[in-house]
């Protein structure tokens, strides 16, 4: 059976479970509608675009760039933006460009998929991949493109992946198929100042190796109590040290150890809100990037031996590893459990 496992998100955008891991990679209200509300309507670019014409962002487990994709949207052209997309599995980014996401923007996808060539993604490995997912059953979550994508290259004389017959490829594809169906006048130099970095790795490893300093930063990782590895104290502290004064991290996640790490990496920390309920973090290092403030139960809760962080010193523990180490530290700290605190506020 396929790992990955597709179905209709509410906004009619697609989304993944993985049949390996067991978990879901996209809210069912809508994984296109998540993105822009956890990710960007919470980071306020026009504030971090003010006297800024360039861009280092970070996005961290890419996926399908839902997150990459929902940016892209939102910025001017004229912005130079360089995107370092970071996910252990490489299918999801090869077929990011031809999943149907809503978001009705092919200049967008064929964007992607220049950059993913543009990175060493080489035609074998796209058919590859699409010959796994692109079956009759999952048509349906796909764009109309992928059929035209796979008649095309059906048709090619030149098969391998050298880079002036990428730019002859995709311009083909671009002119005979977009430009007419979209009824659109633009070319392939729309978005020419955005530059996608595709890594194919644990986003642990990136982090030490790079030396970039971002603007912004998704996290986007599976929950922490599955999967701590992106969320312990030591790789919040990493990417702290890839920020500026004025960049952010932002997340879906609320969880109480997250928030502790960012708060002991010496960050602001607040709470971002869809519809007044609180659904995500954002921290950094400018005080003002923070419009809603942990409050004092947050702080709290903090405190207490829920907050006591996840630990991979050398950024190289398992998930079991590091959270029985913190059920370790947990069941021998002096503070006080969280049922306790919670208890006192009932009393
Ligand atoms: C919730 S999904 C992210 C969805 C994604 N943002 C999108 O737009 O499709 C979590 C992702 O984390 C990736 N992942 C999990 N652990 C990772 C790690 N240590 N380093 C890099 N990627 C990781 C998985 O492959 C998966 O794509």
């Amino acid at each position: 059976m396929n790992e990955l496992i597709f179905y209709k998100t509410a906004d009619n955008s697609t989304g993944l479970y993985n049949n390996l891991v067991k978990d879901i990679y996209h809210s069912k209200t809508g994984a296109l509608k998540e993105a822009f509300e956890k990710f960007i309507y919470p980071i306020n670019l026009k504030n971090i675009l003010t006297n800024k014409n360039n861009i280092n962002v970070l996005d961290i487990c890419s996926g399908i760039l839902y997150n990459t994709k929902a940016l892209i949207s939102s910025i001017n052209d004229d912005v130079k933006a360089n995107i370092d997309c970071i996910d252990k599995n490489k299918e999801l980014s090869i077929l990011a460009p031809f999943i149907s996401d809503s978001l009705f923007n092919e200049s967008i996808n064929l964007k992607i998929l220049n950059q993913l060539l543009e990175n060493g993604i080489t035609m074998d490995e796209i058919i590859l991949c699409l010959k796994l997912y692109y079956t009759p059953e999952n048509f349906s979550f796909f764009l109309p493109f992928t059929s035209y994508f796979i008649n095309f290259i059906k048709n090619l004389p030149y098969k391998n992946n050298l880079h002036c017959q990428n730019k002859r490829f995709l311009h083909n594809i671009y002119y005979e198929y977009i430009s007419t169906s979209m009824n659109k006048r633009s070319s392939l130099n729309e978005y020419e100042n955005l530059r996608l970095n595709f890594e194919f790795c644990d986003a642990r490893n990136f982090i030490k190796k790079t030396d970039t300093i971002y603007d912004i930063i998704f996290l986007d990782g599976f929950s922490p109590q599955k999967d701590p590895c992106l969320w312990s104290e030591d790789f919040i502290k990493e990417l702290s040290s890839h920020l500026n004064y004025n960049s952010i991290i932002v997340s879906y996640s609320k969880s109480t150890p997250f928030r502790a790490a960012l708060l002991n990496s010496n960050l602001f920390v607040g709470k971002t809100f869809i519809e007044n309920v609180d659904s995500g973090t954002i921290a950094s290092n400018n005080p003002q990037n923070i419009n809603f403030k942990l409050s004092d139960f947050d702080l709290n809760l903090i405190n207490t031996r829920c907050g006591i962080t996840y630990k991979d010193k050398n950024l190289n523990l398992s998930p079991s590893e590091i959270i029985s180490n913190r059920k370790l530290e947990q069941n021998t700290s002096s503070r006080v459990s969280s049922t306790k605190f919670l208890k006192s506020l009932k009393k």
